[in-house]
């Protein structure tokens, strides 16, 4: 059978992301510091020019990384300027090798002393957000092509105050509407001061979505209780910040399906049938990034997928992965889905957060034992691609 050839539009930005505590280095002081220590990570901070040249080697036209709060205000109405400058060099080095740049300024770590003071669950969190994003905006903008002020505002949430596995580790705590609360409030804000600065600047928030479907179709409670979650994992803070996204952020990761049991505890499970699955054992569900995209098409933003991507070891299966993602993307787009761009999680291996270092995510691979990198074949097939802009099946 003939190769088929799937045309991307003019102008498609591809590239990757990562995030500063996952791959900087440097052990900064910070609310995942003592615990969870990240040490040297990918020496990213120092090493930068080496990872652009490899994402430049890789054809990628856009690079996604973030801000570390900690390291910019250590302590409280203190800001460094050395950090900042560092970062100016960074976007500098991006942009001469002719890669869009997008900043998160927030991917979940806390400076110790917004920890102490209750982190997302202060009442004045948002004043302490802003008072960050007017300093590193005002200092960073004209090198910045796309804001993103938050990373995945529900998964932080759940995971640190309904799950307890991510720092401050609460248990079903009763903050979390006022957590969630503080998320929309604070992006609103730092929004509109994004705005004050430059009129013209493109902000979002990279939103972790995923495709909620019912376990048992037939049954009507399965299906509230499906619809239900839906809202409360995907629409919730969507809605509440639509009026202040220029673009939607979207990582996909995830297949929920959902079923409901009364009588189990907890009564409400994900139950996916796993076919493929990665090295987390996560499913692999492809379509269900065209899934998410139609939904979002009613709210008539661009998009950029701003993370995608498997723990893959051996690399086995990454590169299908890939294309297959693409496949259904292109699907998308071809419905009138306005996607302009995908970032694949993440150019390199790095530090999973809870789960260290065993998980690799990198397009490129990382030997933390003599910090070198290796680019990865799926890499290699990834870059025809964006080099292209075509997807040959
Ligand atoms: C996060 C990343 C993380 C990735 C893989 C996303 O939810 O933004 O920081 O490494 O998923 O788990």
């Amino acid at each position: 059978m003939p190769d088929k050839i799937l045309k991307f539009p003019k102008d498609f930005l591809w590239g990757s992301s990562v995030s500063s505590y996952q791959v900087e280095g440097g052990n900064i002081a910070c609310d995942w510091s003592e615990k969870f220590p990240a040490k040297n990570a990918c020496n990213y901070y120092l090493n930068y020019e080496h990872f652009f040249n490899l994402a430049q080697e890789l054809n990628q036209n856009v690079h996604r990384f973030s801000l570390s709060w900690p390291r910019i205000q250590p302590s409280e109405g203190k800001f460094e300027r050395k950090p900042i400058e560092h970062y100016r060099k960074m976007l500098l080095a991006l942009k001469e090798r002719n890669i869009k740049t997008m900043v998160t300024i927030w991917h979940w770590t806390l400076p110790l002393w917004m920890a102490e003071k209750g982190g997302w669950a202060n009442s004045k969190f948002s004043d302490y957000f802003v008072q960050y994003t007017k300093f590193v905006v005002e200092e960073l903008d004209d090198l910045v092509d796309f804001w993103l002020t938050t990373n995945e505002p529900m998964i932080y949430t759940s995971l640190s105050y309904i799950m307890g596995k991510f720092p401050p580790e609460k248990n079903n705590s009763l903050l979390t509407p006022k957590v969630i609360y503080n998320f929309v409030k604070t992006h609103k804000k730092a929004y509109n001061c994004i705005h004050d600065i430059n009129k013209d600047a493109k902000v979002g928030v990279a939103q972790n979505l995923s495709f909620v479907d019912s376990f048992n179709e037939k049954s009507v409670i399965n299906r509230t209780v499906t619809k239900a979650f839906d809202f409360f994992r995907n629409s919730l803070y969507l809605e509440m910040t639509k009026n202040y996204q220029d673009f939607l952020g979207v990582n996909y990761y995830f297949h929920d399906r959902v079923k409901f049991s009364p009588f189990s505890f907890p009564p409400v499970k994900i139950q996916n049938e796993n076919k493929e699955v990665s090295d987390l054992n996560w499913e692999i569900y492809p379509e269900g990034i065209y899934q998410i995209l139609s939904k979002l098409k009613k709210y008539n933003l661009p998009i950029y997928i701003t993370e995608n991507g498997l723990a893959d070891e051996k690399d086995s299966r990454r590169t299908k992965f890939i294309k297959q993602h693409l496949r259904y993307i292109h699907k998308a787009i071809e419905n009138g889905v306005d996607v302009q761009g995908y970032m694949h999680w993440s150019l390199i291996d790095n530090f999973e957060w809870r789960e260290g270092y065993g998980p690799r995510f990198g397009l490129v691979e990382m030997d933390y034992k003599i910090m070198k990198s290796k680019i990865r074949p799926s890499a290699r097939e990834y870059a025809k691609i964006c080099r292209s802009n075509k997807l040959s099946l």
